[in-house]
């Protein structure tokens, strides 16, 4: 592999524990977070590594860099270097930009082109890993995305609805579902402003054993209006909190470095107080490769009426 820069980073990223690594894969899991530095990431997405350099430069590379540790149990086939936010991204080894990975002995489909979401957020395993054990009846899915929640939930037998305003998105995640076996009718998925099916679903006195709630931070609104979180997250809350089956699990989960886990907790602490609700909160899960700092903030509100 020929090094692409010359200057050395100020950082170079530092791999997982090989314990940790062959923990994850035991999981059947071949797509998480293999190496780190403030600069550079290294994600895994089954025999790819993508480079993510957070400054353009002067983030250089060696070998040595993008190599695992000698006699680390894997070796990439393709490796891929991307800027974070850039429209473009090159190949240090191999080629082309899709791939299938696995997570929890599930299939997903990944798209690594610049510019495109890949279609999986590893960050989120351990929360799918808890939802697993829910063995939830119905699932609703806010800000679906690529489905990988539903998937999940469908894997352990439960209905879901899905919905997302991309359209996009959601075809990907009817892919992830049929990669899986698992498209029937029991999922549903609707391309729609959460904002506008969420009071809908409240009138129609619809319930579900688990919920997601992962929004954006911020997203141009398309037709609609722009999607703020610091504004929406009350209100949909509320809405979820309707939704939610007696002895219900809900996932609120927020990507915005303003909101503290404890600011978070207090906001569905008060919300829980005034509607008279019966929970308990635990902090939503970390996967042991993702550093804290790198996480979105998240609680668990698992109703005890
Ligand atoms: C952070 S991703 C969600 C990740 C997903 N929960 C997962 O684990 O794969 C945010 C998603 O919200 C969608 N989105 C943004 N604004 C929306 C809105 N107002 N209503 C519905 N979906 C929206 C985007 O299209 C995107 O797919």
């Amino acid at each position: 592999m020929a090094p692409p820069f010359r200057k050395p980073p100020a950082a170079p990223p530092v791999w997982i524990a090989e314990k940790t690594w062959q923990e994850i894969e035991s999981t059947g899991t071949d797509a998480f977070l293999a190496a780190w530095s403030p600069g550079l990431r290294l994600e895994r997405w089954g025999r790819t590594l993508r480079a993510i350099a957070t400054r353009p430069d002067p983030i250089p590379c060696d070998d040595t860099l993008l190599t695992p540790p000698p006699a680390f149990p894997w070796k990439a086939k393709r490796v891929i270097w991307q800027v974070e936010g850039e429209k473009t991204a090159q190949h240090l080894l191999g080629e082309g930009w899709s791939t299938e990975v696995a997570e929890l002995d599930l299939r997903y489909g990944i798209d690594l082109s610049p510019g495109s979401a890949p279609g999986l957020f590893p960050d989120q395993r351990e929360n799918r890993i808890f939802l697993r054990s829910l063995r939830p009846a119905s699932l609703l899915n806010l800000f679906a995305h690529t489905c990988a929640f539903g998937v999940l939930a469908a894997s352990t037998g439960a209905t879901s609805l899905n919905i997302d305003t991309s359209a996009r998105a959601l075809e990907r995640g009817r892919e992830n579902f049929f990669r899986n076996k698992l498209a029937d009718n029991n999922h549903r998925f609707w391309k729609e402003d959460v904002r506008k099916a969420l009071p809908r679903l409240v009138r129609r006195g619809e319930t579900f054993s688990a919920i997601i709630l992962d929004p954006p931070t911020f997203a141009h609104g398309g037709s609609g209006k722009a999607f703020r979180i610091e504004k929406e997250l009350g209100p949909m809350l509320l809405d979820c909190l309707r939704l939610l089956a007696p002895r219900g699990s809900l996932l609120v989960s927020i990507n915005d470095s303003k909101t503290r886990p404890r600011d978070l907790e207090t906001m569905v602490r008060s919300i829980l107080r005034q509607k008279k609700i019966a929970a308990r909160l635990e902090p939503s899960r970390r996967p042991p490769e993702v550093p804290a700092i790198r996480m979105p903030t998240g609680v668990w509100i698992n109703r005890e009426d």
